[in-house]
């Protein structure tokens, strides 16, 4: 397993986050060991529509999407960029593996935890399969991740994961990763449909406290790894939803006005009273926006695979010729 430094990087965003006019932190920091726990247990909401419509297009189009990957049982090796637990990426795995395709498997992640545990479960559940797990952040590894044009890549973005990019950052990353891909390799990205704003909302309000947990767990991350002393009940989540933009934006709000000292930096951060740190999107989509997205980032869609109330779509896509 792989390994690149990323606590550097870590204390520099969350300065320059934290110090500037609208307070920001990147979602990319959610996922230490907690907040990949805590994340699991977000994922098992009966509200968090999200991961049973994945399940759902996997379960019903394994076969589909096994053909859609290989024509003629070609070797392909299936990179995902921010794996998580992976837990519905197995069900492709497994039926692969049954199929008898020839495939590798790279499972990339920020979240240490989370890569060295799916490698251990992949390992002990899968055994046949061929797994190389990749800790880091994806934007650093993309040269490395897709070293040659041999063999044809599929590089799964699964989840909610492009959600978490606005417009800007999806192109950004949509065009580092045609970059490195070859003609003949494929993206396979999971988009979060628009639909009835109380579905979406109450994805995120969250009735069991989790995403209230999820996002104060970086506060506490901020403690711990930056030595900073963030009381977390003296904050609040408060979710949103534009129906018109169909961007839902997470929030923390500050309870009282506050200051907060980050002794990595000897810095201290003020708070007035309802101030918000901006936390992450979560982009809800449709078709058109779908298909320009990939045209304005020189892909093309071959075909969207859906769940059956269509709230979420896998859409397949190469480059454009
Ligand atoms: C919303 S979770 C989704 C996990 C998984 N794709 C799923 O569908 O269940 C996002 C995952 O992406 C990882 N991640 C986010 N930004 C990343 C980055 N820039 N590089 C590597 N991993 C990243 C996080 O650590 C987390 O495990």
């Amino acid at each position: 397993m792989e390994q690149i430094d990323i606590h550097t990087d870590f204390a520099v965003d969350v300065l320059s986050g934290l110090s500037a006019k609208q307070k920001f932190l990147s979602s990319k920091y959610f996922y230490d060991e907690k907040g990949s726990k805590i994340f699991q247990d977000i994922m098992q909401m009966p509200e968090y529509y999200l991961t049973d419509c994945e399940l759902e297009i996997f379960k019903n189009s394994q076969q589909e999407i096994l053909d859609a990957f290989s024509e003629n049982n070609a070797s392909f090796d299936l990179v995902e960029l921010g794996a998580g637990d992976g837990i519905k990426t197995k069900i492709l795995l497994s039926h692969f593996l049954s199929q008898k395709a020839k495939f590798k498997y790279s499972p990339i992640d920020i979240s240490e935890d989370s890569v060295v545990n799916l490698v251990a479960e992949l390992n002990h559940d899968l055994p046949e399969l061929k797994v190389n797990g990749l800790i880091g952040d994806y934007f650093d590894l993309m040269k490395k991740i897709i070293p040659n044009g041999y063999t044809k890549k599929i590089i799964l973005v699964l989840g909610s994961n492009i959600g978490n990019y606005n417009e800007q950052m999806s192109l950004e990353f949509l065009g580092k990763l045609k970059d490195v891909l070859y003609p003949q390799d494929m993206l396979f990205i999971g988009f979060d449909m628009k639909k009835d704003p109380d579905v979406i909302l109450k994805a995120y309000n969250d009735p069991h406290g989790h995403t209230t947990a999820f996002n104060l767990n970086l506060l506490q991350r901020i403690n711990d790894e930056l030595n900073a002393d963030f009381n977390l009940e003296n904050f609040y989540h408060k979710e949103e939803y534009n129906p018109q933009t169909g961007t839902a934006s997470s929030f923390l709000i500050s309870k009282i006005e506050q200051h907060i000292t980050i002794n990595e930096f000897s810095t201290t951060i003020q708070f007035t009273k309802g101030e918000r740190i901006f936390m992450e999107i979560s982009q809800k989509y449709d078709l058109d926006i779908i298909n320009e997205l990939a045209l304005k980032s020189g892909f093309e869609v071959v075909r969207n695979f859906f769940d059956e109330r269509l709230y979420f779509t896998n859409s397949l896509w190469k480059l454009k010729s």
